[in-house]
């Protein structure tokens, strides 16, 4: 490393320190590793859901999400906190077959040997099936695109417990060979689908006006919500608010984030237009009522929620016992990061709580210790100049004034 880059020693031991991941297992997770990355961890608290209490962990980089999070559950909380359903974990295997003589008849026949092609993709996988899983159904559709008509099929897999692209993309992969022999054309791409729209979670929270700060603040919420409904550019935002919490939590349980990225920004736009994977409106008492849907394909079993130390720690200390669990949770902590940003937004902006603590993260990064993090942060606010020069300014100035005190 050193003699491809112009990193020092204290930099080499930097990137090579793995935290909490032993070092033979981040070697076995990806390809030359030199290392590990570590987020800050926080607990969001104040969570119920189902009529349970959660603590959350949540990994990310960005100030003011888990607090924000702990607070807009704990405003929820009021009202009895958040109610969340899912539709079970289902997932989908496309199988893309091109060159097929005559697409419609090539459908007919697929669909005729569907039992066929499901045992086939069982075989794959006793344990799933074993446990209540496996391939349960099969689609087929012939697609019209820019190379001409294609037939797709496509498997419908409980994963049950594992997010299960393994399962589905192994399940895909075994029935080609059937497939082309029933279709006639040649099978090119295997894989799962990233739109989960069969694995959804719905999640709900009515948040009472008094709790809330006013009837105008559950107003300006509404408000809030239509815009991003009637425009993509707040839109974006406003999902990736969401996000927020949805992805802090993913990473922290080791998930597949760019997944549930992909599939929540795809299920936004399923209508042709890019819509908010929330809604807000206003009942008959006044108070706010907020839900969310949207695909959440998460797993308990194989992948880094496995093998990751830290992952385990904090799915127990979550304490769900099932994927769909965790989906829910993850669906009720969405809604919550959605609802604190716009009550912010709504109200006094994000600035000013956000400024607090960007400051801090300024203040450390100009090299404060422990000491003078605060009150480099607290002088950098009051004179509105929260910049890394300042804070540079500030660190060396307050490190001679204490150094002479010593
Ligand atoms: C910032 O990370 C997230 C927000 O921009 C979300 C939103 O605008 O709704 C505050």
């Amino acid at each position: 490393m050193k003699k491809l880059t112009s990193l020092t020693d204290d930099e080499i031991r930097t990137l090579a320190s793995t935290g909490g991941l032993p070092p033979d297992i981040a070697d076995h997770m990806i390809e030359n590793v030199v290392g590990g990355f570590t987020f800050p961890l926080g607990i969001a608290t104040n969570f119920r859901i189902n009529g349970r209490d959660y603590l959350v962990p949540m990994a990310l980089e960005e100030p003011s999400v888990v607090a924000a999070a702990s607070n807009a559950a704990k405003m929820a909380r009021v009202k009895g906190g958040f109610t969340v359903t899912n539709t079970g974990p289902v997932m989908i295997g496309q199988i893309q077959v091109v060159n097929v003589p005559k697409p419609e008849t090539a459908k007919s026949k697929l669909l005729a040997r569907k039992s066929d092609i499901l045992k086939k993709a069982n075989d794959q996988d006793p344990m799933l099936v074993s446990l209540g899983g496996g391939a349960k159904d099969l689609n087929a559709k012939v697609l019209s695109t820019i190379k001409g008509p294609m037939v797709i099929t496509e498997l419908i897999v409980n994963t049950g417990d594992a997010m299960g692209a393994n399962a589905v993309n192994t399940m895909a992969e075994a029935v080609a060979p059937m497939v082309e022999e029933i279709t006639g054309g040649r099978v090119l791409l295997r894989i799962i689908s990233n739109l989960a729209d069969r694995r959804l979670v719905r999640a709900s929270a009515v948040f009472d006006k008094s709790a809330v700060g006013g009837e105008d603040v559950v107003d300006g919420i509404v408000l809030a919500y239509a815009f991003a409904e009637a425009d993509p550019y707040r839109c974006a935002t406003h999902n990736k608010g969401i996000m927020n919490g949805v992805v802090a939590v993913g990473i922290a349980c080791g998930q597949d984030i760019r997944a549930l990225e992909a599939g929540a920004h795809s299920y936004a736009s399923r209508s042709g237009k890019y819509k908010p994977l929330t809604t807000w409106e206003k009942n008959k008492e006044g108070d706010l009522v907020g839900e969310l849907e949207m695909p959440m394909a998460v797993g308990l079993v194989g992948g880094a929620a496995k093998t990751h130390p830290t992952a385990r720690a904090d799915i127990k200390t979550l304490g769900v016992k099932t994927a769909t669990e965790l989906a829910e949770v993850m669906g009720a902590v969405g809604l919550a990061q959605n609802f604190a940003a716009l009550r912010a937004l709504a109200s006094e902006g994000i600035q000013r709580g956000h400024m607090k603590l960007h400051a801090r993260n300024v203040a450390i990064s100009a090299g404060a210790t422990e000491k003078l993090v605060d009150i480099v942060a607290k002088k950098m606010i009051e004179e509105r100049k929260i910049r890394f020069d300042r804070a540079k300014e500030l660190v060396a100035e307050l490190s001679g004034s204490k150094k002479r005190a010593a």
